[in-house]
């Protein structure tokens, strides 16, 4: 019954279309957008804004949690309607307009662009637009299959227009913890201690007058975009397994591993899907969105609790997890992403966090973002937030791109994501470099013999052995260092 949907009758009379409900966003302005990897965003006022600019041209900045569904960003940017866009993208043809310049994308930590805001280090969000299972009583916005930034985005702005999505089940209610940190420097603790720590209220909290339109929707969120495990998946799972339950045999984890945040993308979750045939069992996820793998592992009974921000999933994951949400929703939470990604709670907890490097070099610095050093690819997002402050930071890659032409272990990467100082352990399908305690010097090492792909690995081994007559605490050949990539940008091969 839509009656449950809106349970504020005095807001009953803020239903428009989504043209009308657009109309609130004029040229110049900010807004804050929900979505968090395809998950939870608002699906027609972009749309109607898009429609809009193609008639009478504006131009805003756009922040959301992270990338949108329903190709939305590639809509808005066709449509000339984004002029700025934080924290976070992947989608083709917005990745195009910010690498010829057209769009000035502020690729941010996923945990911070809400503490910018409210601190006012970035200009303030004019509209918020969020997509809601429903609204309470007293004005609450139920989120629905992704929290993001919309709590904050909704607190902090002036106007917020709601599309309740009819598609959404409503026994989403109840499965999000919105709990927002106060302004510094009146700061408490976030009383966070577990992955299933609830520390706030299942809505977003805000005055009912803040809500300017309501506008109803039926489209479903888009599907992932993971694809299936393979060969190389496989193996670097099977490194990775291996590693882990060695730690176990030396008594530094148990069976329980500890907490586990898996970075979006194949190779992390075919990574944590692999753990169903291990001996781990009783494990938990604190991380920050929640793919198929989640589900498996619940499902194979291997994992007993789950908090995160989104929920991204395949077509059929998707229709099942949604009619069952009633089963799955005691054991899981979806949070804010700063919370999901708050260093304060990811070292408290001691996270064990997986995320996928486009490439690393040989003393262990990773480059997350940008291909051939100058071309974005999607962004940071949350990868820096948990790397920095895991209780083990992993990253794993396969060792070669683009049919062999590439090597995704370089001499130096041409940009650096996750320096040295943030990268433990490092995994490809050839092998695993356990990288902690160990000066540059015996990384090179350990990382030349174990991860790099042989048809690689005599040249590298060569480079590091030439710089190593130089000297130095991390010694390189500087005129050499990013020889590889300009041999790609000029030939389209790393080698000849
Ligand atoms: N140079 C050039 N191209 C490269 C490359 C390199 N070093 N490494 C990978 N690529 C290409 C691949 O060939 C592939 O291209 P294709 O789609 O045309 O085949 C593409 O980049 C994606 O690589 P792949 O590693 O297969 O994909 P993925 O889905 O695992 O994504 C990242 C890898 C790094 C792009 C992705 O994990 C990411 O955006 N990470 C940053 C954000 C993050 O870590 N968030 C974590 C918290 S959720």
């Amino acid at each position: 019954m839509f009656r449950d949907r809106l349970r504020n009758t005095r807001l009953w009379d803020r239903i428009v279309d989504a043209a009308e409900a657009a109309r609130l966003i004029t040229d110049g302005m900010t807004v804050g957008m929900s979505g968090f990897t395809r998950a939870g965003e608002a699906k027609a006022v972009p749309l109607a804004l898009a429609e809009r600019a193609r008639r009478d041209p504006l131009k805003i900045t756009l922040m959301t949690g992270a990338s949108l569904g329903h190709n939305l960003d590639s809509t808005l940017t066709e449509a000339h309607v984004i002029g700025r866009r934080m924290p976070f993208q992947s989608d083709p043809v917005l990745r195009r307009a910010i690498n010829a310049g057209d769009v000035m994308f502020v690729d941010q930590h996923l945990s911070e662009t809400v503490e910018f805001l409210r601190s006012g280090q970035l200009a303030p969000v004019d509209v918020a637009v969020v997509e809601a299972t429903a609204i309470t009583e007293g004005g609450g916005i139920v989120p629905t299959t992704s929290v993001g930034n919309s709590a904050s985005f909704a607190v902090l702005a002036p106007k917020v227009i709601v599309e309740i999505n009819l598609s959404q089940p409503e026994a989403l209610e109840g499965l999000h913890d919105i709990y927002i940190p106060a302004a510094r420097p009146s700061r408490e603790a976030i009383p966070i201690v577990a992955p299933d720590s609830r520390i706030g209220v299942p809505f977003i909290p805000i005055p009912p007058e803040k809500i300017a339109a309501i506008v109803v929707t039926q489209s479903s969120d888009s599907d992932s975009a993971v694809e299936a495990s393979d060969a190389e998946t496989d193996a670097i799972a099977w490194h990775l397994t291996e590693f882990l339950l060695h730690e176990v045999r030396r008594g530094r984890l148990t069976e329980k591993l500890l907490p586990l945040q898996a970075g979006i993308g194949t190779i992390a979750n075919a990574v944590l899907q692999s753990f169903t045939e291990t001996p781990f069992h009783d494990l938990t996820m604190y991380s920050e969105v929640l793919q198929d793998s989640t589900f498996d592992l619940m499902d194979a009974g291997k994992l007993g609790f789950a908090s995160g921000s989104s929920m991204t999933l395949s077509t059929q994951k998707h229709r099942r997890v949604l009619s069952e949400i009633e089963h799955y929703k005691r054991r899981l939470i979806l949070r804010p992403q700063e919370i999901s990604n708050h260093p304060e709670v990811i070292r408290r907890l001691g996270i064990i966090a997986i995320n996928t490097a486009l490439e690393f070099d040989i003393y262990g610095n990773v480059n997350s973002t940008h291909v051939g050093g100058t071309q974005m690819m999607n962004g940071i997002g949350g990868s820096g937030d948990f790397a920095r402050n895991a209780h083990m930071s992993i990253f794993v890659t396969k060792s070669l791109a683009k049919n062999g032409t590439i090597s995704r272990v370089v001499p130096m990467v041409s940009h650096v994501d996750h320096t040295e100082h943030d990268v433990d352990i490092l995994v490809t399908e050839i092998g695993l470099a356990d990288l902690r305690g160990l000066a540059p010097r015996e990384r090179a090492e350990v990382i030349v013999a174990n991860c790099v792909h042989p048809i690689y690995r005599e040249t590298l081994a060569d480079y590091y052995r030439r710089a190593l007559l130089r000297g130095g605490h991390t010694p390189h050949l500087l005129e050499e260092a990013l020889s590889w990539h300009d041999a790609l940008r000029r030939t389209g091969k790393m080698l000849p």
